[in-house]
């Protein structure tokens, strides 16, 4: 196998996803964190996420204990000197990021690809703190990774070609297909998606309809899967809001301001799925 050993950086949701999908397709995997308590919530979250998968394909042969087996839960960064190709899923917060990229650059082999998944972070900026910017390369996957068949793969300015044929070619052996894309904050995907999100909160911040109803025009109106605002408990409001906060650095553009019951329903904590309630309530 090409891709024996990845590094999965960050455990929350996607690094949770991105971990479980490798695992399933038989590599192995250096997940990492910045505390055990987060590593405990990790492995609670890939238990629920084995068993929804299961659930969701019935037909597939997958082994928890093995796909647990193929995975080591670490908070020590050092173990990446043997990754074949690394995943970053840290939050999504520039400083965080750019601390975690100086740091690896110096660890991981220098051939080795870094694939960066982020809603909104210019691929461009990331590789430029690394001394490889041509093998950066942006990887927006899809919440739930394991379910999701299409990757957004986003060029950095100075991406090489090879790297894009490195970048297929690894997702390829995750069961995935992409679509490559400029390097432009928010991609296509978020640009449009994030701003679809804040306008639904807007809606509902200025009393024109409840979140299920709002929900629901877009699922029963447009036959959309899931409303603006199920996605958005899905990803999670933090995630969002930093996501809306990118965009509007970077374009300096009105129409990305955050709303500000957005702000406030982050700042109380509610930050969707992940904390019980968000739009909508889980537990
Ligand atoms: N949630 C989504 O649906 C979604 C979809 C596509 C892309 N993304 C992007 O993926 C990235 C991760 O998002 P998420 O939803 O998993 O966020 P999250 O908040 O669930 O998880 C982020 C994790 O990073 C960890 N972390 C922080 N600093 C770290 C460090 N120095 N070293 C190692 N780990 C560190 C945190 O402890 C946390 O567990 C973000 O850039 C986000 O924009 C998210």
């Amino acid at each position: 196998m090409e891709f024996t050993t990845v590094g999965v950086i960050g455990a929350g949701v996607m690094g949770v996803g991105v971990a479980q999908n490798l695992a399933q397709t038989g590599h192995r995997v250096v997940l990492l964190d910045i505390s055990d308590e987060v590593l405990d919530n990790a492995r609670r979250e890939l238990r629920d996420g084995l068993r929804a998968y299961t659930l969701f394909n019935r037909d597939a042969a997958v082994d928890p204990a093995a796909v647990f087996d193929r995975i080591d839960f670490s908070t020590d960064y050092e173990l990446l000197a043997k990754a074949d190709f690394v995943v970053e899923n840290v939050t999504e917060d520039w400083d965080i990021k750019e601390a975690v990229y100086r740091r690896i650059d110096r660890i991981v082999r220098p051939e080795v690809v870094f694939a960066v998944n982020t809603s909104a972070i210019s691929i461009t900026r990331v590789g430029a703190v690394t001394d490889r910017p041509d093998r950066v390369v942006g990887m927006h996957f899809m919440n739930p990774v394991p379910m999701k068949p299409m990757v957004e793969v986003i060029q950095g300015y100075h991406t090489s070609a090879e790297t894009i044929d490195t970048a297929r070619r690894f997702l390829a052996g995750m069961g995935k297909d992409c679509i490559v894309v400029e390097d432009m904050p928010g991609f296509v995907s978020n640009r449009v998606l994030m701003l679809t999100i804040n306008e639904a909160v807007f809606l509902v911040q200025d009393g024109v309809a409840a979140p299920a109803d709002v929900d629901r025009i877009f699922k029963t109106c447009f036959g959309h899967k899931m409303g603006p605002l199920e996605t958005a408990d899905l990803i999670g409001l933090d995630t969002i809001l930093k996501s809306v906060e990118v965009l509007y650095d970077s374009y300096n553009d009105d129409k990305y301001r955050p709303a500000p019951l957005l702000k406030k329903m982050v700042a109380a904590g509610v930050l969707g799925r992940k904390s019980g309630a968000g739009f909508h309530r889980y537990r």
